[in-house]
């Protein structure tokens, strides 16, 4: 199918909001939460943003950055925020933004940023294309064009990786 034939989505259409709370199994000997662990909850966080974009089966083809900004300590709530940022043809990229939260007094900080792309599949696990995203807010359509510049940018790695 055609992309230009199929109708846009906007990112807020797509968005997640997802909450955990750090147990003891999920903390290292310091009481902070294990990276694997916030990690696991970012892919799980962003696939389902780009699922509910696609409206396929998706699969993580890169964790493009993870910055770990402040640790998450035992007790505390964890807030994702997974937002679509850009699509491609059949490729798309998601941003997480973590919080950590004091279930005591409610203050927040903020803990981890990621991106992440992922592909839709269609039945025949190859790649398929997808709906176009139609950011509709100034600030929508900043980080659609940062992605698109980081896209780019990687691509040229990519493609330098493979000729060598
Ligand atoms: C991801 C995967 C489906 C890509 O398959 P492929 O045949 O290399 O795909 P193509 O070269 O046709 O590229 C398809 C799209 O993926 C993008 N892509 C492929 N590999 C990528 C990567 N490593 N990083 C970012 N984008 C990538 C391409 O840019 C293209 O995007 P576009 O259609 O929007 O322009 C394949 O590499 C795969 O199955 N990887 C394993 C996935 C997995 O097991 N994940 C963990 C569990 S979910």
């Amino acid at each position: 199918m055609d992309q230009s034939s199929m109708p846009g989505k906007p990112p807020s259409e797509s968005a997640i909001e997802m909450n955990e709370w750090v147990l003891p199994q999920h903390a290292n000997a310091l009481g902070a939460t294990f990276g694997g662990v916030l990690m696991s909850w970012v892919d799980l966080g962003a696939a389902m943003a780009a699922q509910r974009h696609a409206r396929r089966t998706v699969v993580t083809a890169s964790m493009d950055a993870v910055d770990f900004i402040a640790p998450i300590r035992v007790g505390q709530m964890v807030n994702l925020k997974c937002c679509v940022h850009y699509v491609g043809r059949t490729s798309l990229d998601v941003g997480v933004r973590v919080e950590a939260e004091d279930p005591l007094t409610g203050a927040r900080a903020h803990a981890l940023s990621a991106s992440l792309t992922f592909v839709a599949l269609g039945p025949d696990n190859r790649p398929t294309v997808i709906a176009p995203l139609l950011p509709e807010t100034p600030e929508e359509q900043r980080l659609f064009d940062a992605a698109k510049k980081r896209r780019a940018a990687k691509e040229v790695t990519r493609s330098e990786a493979d000729a060598s």
